[in-house]
């Protein structure tokens, strides 16, 4: 018999140990976070939450997170973060149980439908979604750009971190950039000041502009992830770990990629609140290789995106050759109404997978 029960605090370490022997994906290729010491603080990032945990043999055998969001128009919906079940405890239909859990509190508390992104490699999280009447409603992409040498910057465009002053010309520019996107409520300066307060150990600093003919016309945020989840390769194909040690040999003489290592933990910097104005690719990419400097700088492997692949920085940030993995995006509805999620705004929120 399985009890469902609202997470409380002496939950948190049965949570990291459940979370490290279940990677998301399939024998060949699996990542996880390492999330330690604390399980949960991705959801401070939101206003409202839940975390349910499901208790079998009183044990801790997995849990849930989720979400209650509002659009524009004020309709409400849901996002459900993660749903993990401990091996022990797996095909005992618990995931399952903790996903109708969700559903049924998204429906009380008036959401229309729920979203959530699964790896695409993940074989079972797709089939738990799939059985449970989940449709797969698109991909959105994680693309990661090895960063390993100095860029040029094109002397036309001046490329920096933003000032104070320049906060309501950025505002603008995303608001204008995904104007048209489901889930994106257009921000004002004080709702964008709060954005960034939310998100641990990012604000202004962290905002970068690329102006010509001194007008900001590119901007970008740059989140280290690494405050809440650092990442992981748990099983990497037989390829990967090949040209890994082939390249780390190469860097003995010239700078290469690094392709980490199985169980190595890595920090990444995640690119938020990007935006530029029409015909200004050039603009952006000069702004993603000063970008590049940095982060090379810190001394981290990647420089990463998420993205839908309508988004116009597909075809700038392919200039950066990332490497792509995809993630299905899916939805069911709440009501029996229908769910349209394109173009969709991501939420920076919801990658800390
Ligand atoms: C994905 C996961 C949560 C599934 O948990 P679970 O409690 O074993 O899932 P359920 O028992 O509810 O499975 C429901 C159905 O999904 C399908 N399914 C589940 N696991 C599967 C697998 N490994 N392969 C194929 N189908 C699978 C089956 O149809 C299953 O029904 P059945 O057992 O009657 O055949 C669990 O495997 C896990 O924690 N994985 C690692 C973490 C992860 O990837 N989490 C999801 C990311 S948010």
């Amino acid at each position: 018999m399985t009890l469902l029960r609202p997470f409380v605090e002496e939950d948190n370490s049965d949570l990291l140990e459940i979370e490290r022997s279940c990677p998301q994906g399939n024998e060949k290729i699996a990542e996880a976070m390492d999330k330690s010491p604390n399980a949960v603080a991705r959801y401070d990032m939101y206003d409202n939450w839940k975390v349910f945990v499901a208790v079998e043999d009183n044990q801790t055998a997995g849990w849930v997170g989720w979400t209650l969001k509002e659009d524009p128009a004020g309709k409400k919906y849901g996002y459900l973060t993660e749903v993990i079940v401990h091996p022990r405890f797996q095909r005992h239909g618990i995931a399952t149980e903790l996903v109708k859990k969700v559903e049924s509190d998204l429906r009380e508390n008036g959401a229309s439908y729920v979203y959530c992104y699964i790896f695409e490699e993940n074989t079972a999280s797709n089939a738990v979604f799939s059985e449970a009447g989940y449709q797969k409603m698109g991909i959105t992409q994680l693309q990661a750009s090895s960063v390993y040498k100095k860029a040029d910057i094109a002397p036309e465009f001046q490329v920096r971190t933003a000032e104070k002053s320049e906060i309501p010309q950025i505002v603008e520019l995303i608001n204008s950039y995904n104007k048209d996107r489901a889930h994106f409520v257009p921000f004002t300066l004080e709702s964008f000041m709060y954005h960034l307060e939310k998100i641990p150990d990012y604000d202004q600093d962290n905002l970068w502009v690329a102006l010509s003919d001194g007008k900001i016309v590119a901007c970008t945020g740059l989140w280290d992830l690494s405050v809440i989840a650092k990442v992981y390769y748990a099983r990497e194909p037989a390829s990967m770990r090949i040209l890994g040690s082939v390249m780390n040999f190469i860097d003995h003489f010239t700078r290469m990629p690094k392709i980490p290592a199985e169980n190595e933990l890595f920090e990444i910097y995640y690119l938020t609140d990007y935006a530029f104005t029409p015909n200004e690719d050039e603009a952006m990419l000069n702004l993603l290789k000063r970008l590049n400097n940095f982060v090379l700088e810190e001394n981290r492997y990647y420089l990463t995106s998420l993205i839908t692949p309508d988004d116009p920085l597909v075809p700038v940030f392919k200039k950066c050759k990332p490497l792509v993995e995809n993630w299905n995006i899916y939805a069911k509805s709440l009501d029996d109404g229908t769910v349209d999620l394109e173009p969709l705004y991501l939420d920076i929120r919801d990658f800390v997978m």
